[in-house]
């Protein structure tokens, strides 16, 4: 959805040019395609028809409420990890709470009552602690709560380790071992509505092998449980499928199809003939690749033989290469005629030097005030963007055929400041 058109030098996001929409929204600036999020849940929902599944699109990765009522209306339901995140689904479509889950490791009481007074569809509960606690807001409220166990299956998801989940070492769920104490102890609570096993392995995976691992020991728990009991209606695969970052961009739909479905495949060999509803929490091959940083060089400098672009985004716009070391390609807005490559690196005015794009990168001769494209950045973009150094969170589009939509407007020092009244106040007496 991001190409050239044809004959023509800039690039597009769909029919839009970006340096239009540079022009008229300023940069920094997160570009992002309805169209290319359409055709990602359409190929989730196409390589699972088969089996009844509902895509719960895991909002940490990008909670634009445009991007959630798109995703809404295309029958998705959503995975939250905060009572802000249920907030925002809430305030997208109230109905959209019976296909919610609710995810993540500390989940408060409050968060908890929210939940619950907005009947969302399901818990994944990580700890004894956290279950006593929902069954105890539970009855609070007169409510029973769902509950599925979020279960830690030991599998190495060969990605950063900063972004692995499902190793015995790690935070996240509960030793499948422990586990089946936790059922039993759930089952007995009246409060509380045992009905799914959770798994969530890691992020960035693009190799299905491990996912099918955790699924086998998912499936053979639910067997477990289900000889013990227990009414397993539900499986959450979590998400985690990667995104090419590094290949050519972006991943035509026939490509990404493919890959989902053996994704698809590789979650669905163990569970055949169990007869449970699947829940998918995909959340970066859904927005990721759907999205573009937009950024003008502001300035080009040489330090002992090194050239650096400094632009006009930084590490508070766009955090993962700071944080994971992450690769993102940049491309050059209007193609540079001078093909001549050099190696530069892409930093932010931020004063960290851990604030690059990319190091040692070999680009087109991009000169002070071109605009250049941080590509696949829908996803854990925006969502981990910050306000380091007093800087402006950038606004957000969304292109829909011809229509640009500003679906967030660049961040005003008054946004910042309205939170600290005494100081905003004693300004305005002076
Ligand atoms: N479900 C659970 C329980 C999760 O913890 C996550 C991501 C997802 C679903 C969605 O995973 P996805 O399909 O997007 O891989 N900030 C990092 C990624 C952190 C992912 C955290 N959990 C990054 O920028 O790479």
């Amino acid at each position: 959805m991001f190409r050239r058109a044809r004959r023509a030098s800039l690039l597009h996001c769909e029919q839009v040019s970006l340096p239009h929409l540079a022009e008229r929204f300023g940069t920094p600036l997160y570009v992002y395609s309805a169209s290319a999020i359409r055709e990602r849940v359409q190929a989730f929902q196409k390589a699972f028809r088969k089996t009844p599944h509902t895509v719960c699109y895991s909002v940490k990765a990008n909670s634009n409420l445009a991007i959630l009522r798109l995703l809404a209306k295309m029958n998705c339901g959503f995975d939250v990890v905060s009572g802000g995140e249920l907030e925002c689904v809430l305030r997208v479509n109230r109905a959209a709470a019976n296909k919610t889950v609710f995810s993540g490791v500390g989940k408060t009481g409050t968060e908890m009552q929210a939940a619950l007074r907005s009947n969302i569809l399901l818990f994944n509960v990580e700890s004894e602690s956290e279950l006593a606690v929902l069954a105890e807001c539970a009855g609070r409220l007169r409510k029973t709560a769902n509950v599925a166990v979020r279960v830690n299956p030991d599998v190495s998801a060969e990605t950063h380790p900063y972004i692995s989940t499902g190793l015995r070492e790690h935070k996240f769920g509960v030793p499948i071992a422990d586990a089946v104490r936790l059922y039993a102890q759930a089952a007995a609570d009246r409060r509380l509505n045992v009905c799914g096993v959770s798994v969530h392995i890691g992020s960035q995976i693009m190799d299905v092998k491990p996912f099918a691992q955790a699924m086998e020991r998912v499936a053979d728990l639910v067997c477990e449980l289900r000889r013990s009991g227990h009414t397993i209606a539900y499986v959450d695969a979590g998400g985690g499928l990667g995104i090419d970052y590094e290949g050519i961009n972006p991943e035509n739909a026939a490509g990404f199809a493919e890959r989902v479905a053996s994704y698809a495949q590789a979650i669905l060999r163990s569970l055949a003939g169990l007869e449970v509803h699947l829940l998918l929490e995909p959340g970066r091959s859904i927005v990721g690749s759907a999205g573009v940083l937009v950024t003008r060089v502001i300035y080009k400098k040489t330090n002992h033989g090194k050239t650096f672009l400094v632009s006009d985004a930084a590490m508070n716009d766009l955090l993962r290469p700071a944080l994971y070391g992450a690769y993102h390609q940049i491309i050059p807005v209007e193609k540079i005629a001078d093909a001549h490559q050099k190696t530069v690196d892409v930093v932010g005015p931020v004063c960290e030097t851990g604030d690059f794009l990319a190091r040692d990168r070999e680009l087109p001769a991009v000169r002070e005030g071109d605009l250049m494209a941080v590509l696949d950045t829908g996803a854990y973009g925006m969502a981990l963007a910050s306000n380091y150094n007093t800087r402006l969170r950038p606004a957000e589009v969304l292109i829909d055929g011809k229509a640009a939509r500003l679906v967030r407007r660049r961040e005003s020092i008054v946004d910042l400041l309205r939170l600290e009244p005494s100081l905003t106040k004693k300004r305005r007496v002076n």
